[in-house]
């Protein structure tokens, strides 16, 4: 899911509104994750069967990125139900996860017992503007975000607040997101459509059906959520204004999921265009610390 394609990678209404007026943007979102949790938990995209039988760790190339996390304190942001958390608890960090849907919660902690890694994991439910409050300022080595994150959130620079009150002094943000270029695109013909830059109004989408399966109508049956966009500019500029040095910063032509279902799959995570298409910037990846 993108801030371009809507919740559930169709496409949505830029600067729209709800139909009865005056909605209250995060509350609406609330009720769309909440509801999504036992769709997704149960579904192929997110394979928590096969995760668990595998004993999988984070995605290879984050792993390469982000190097040994051995003892480290993380805290991942927008966690879902757990499932990329843990994968850095099984390779030897504590883990944190941070959400605001009490299901998603309920479904990590679960998880967890299931994964065996309780012990060394714990998941908390709160907003992403509540983070420092509820977790403590100056508390983790590593904050984690990863794909489908920030395009939930009105203000980037709030984001990057409360990233930078998260970690100690030397410790690592560590983003992997889809591109902000990639979200404003329409799906087919590639055309922008979408709010390249962070605007007030966010994009409204009512399809039925979630990203992770879009059979789902009846868990789904086309409540509105909204997103926004966040460019390139806008995400470095917010990090670094909030006191963090950037290590690195890597646009990709792979993403790790079928972003779009022209996408050819590459190797066993990564997505890319086929060889008649233009290379066009699928996801990044982003290591900044704090002074
Ligand atoms: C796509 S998921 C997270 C990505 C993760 N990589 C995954 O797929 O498991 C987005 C998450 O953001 C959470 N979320 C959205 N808005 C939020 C907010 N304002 N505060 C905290 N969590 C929020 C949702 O509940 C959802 O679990």
């Amino acid at each position: 899911m993108t801030a371009g394609t809507g919740a559930n990678g169709t496409a949505g209404t830029s600067g729209g509104s709800a139909p009865g007026g005056d909605p209250d943007p995060l509350a609406a979102n609330l009720h769309w994750w909440d509801s999504t949790v036992p769709v997704h938990v149960a579904s192929d995209f997110y394979d928590v069967e096969g995760w668990l039988a595998d004993q999988r760790g984070p995605r290879a190339h984050e792993a390469a990125v982000l190097g040994d996390v051995t003892g480290l304190d993380l805290v991942h942001l927008q966690c879902h139900f757990g499932k990329d958390t843990l994968s850095w608890a099984r390779v030897g960090a504590q883990v944190t996860g941070l959400d605001f849907s009490t299901p998603a919660i309920e479904a990590a902690r679960h998880l967890a017992v299931r994964a065996g890694l309780s012990d060394v994991s714990d998941f908390v439910c709160a907003p992403l503007s509540a983070a420092v409050n509820v977790l403590g300022a100056d508390s983790f080595d590593v904050v984690y975000v990863s794909l489908g994150a920030l395009c939930w959130l009105p203000s980037i620079d709030e984001w990057a607040d409360q990233v930078a009150g998260l970690l100690r002094p030397g410790g690592r943000l560590f983003l992997h997101e889809v591109h902000p270029v990639s979200a404003s695109l329409s799906d087919d013909d590639l055309t922008m459509v979408y709010p390249y830059f962070e605007e007030a109004a966010a994009v409204v989408d009512a399809q039925a059906g979630t990203y992770a399966d879009v059979s789902a109508t009846e868990a789904l049956p086309g409540d509105p959520t909204y997103t926004w966009n966040h460019g390139m500019g806008e995400i470095v500029g917010a990090v670094v204004s909030h006191g963090l040095r950037i290590d690195r910063l890597d646009e990709h032509d792979w993403t790790s999921f079928q972003r779009y279902p022209w996408l050819v799959q590459h190797g066993e995570e990564e997505f890319v265009t086929p060889a008649d298409r233009l290379r066009i910037p699928l996801s990044f990846t982003l290591v900044a610390t704090k002074a």
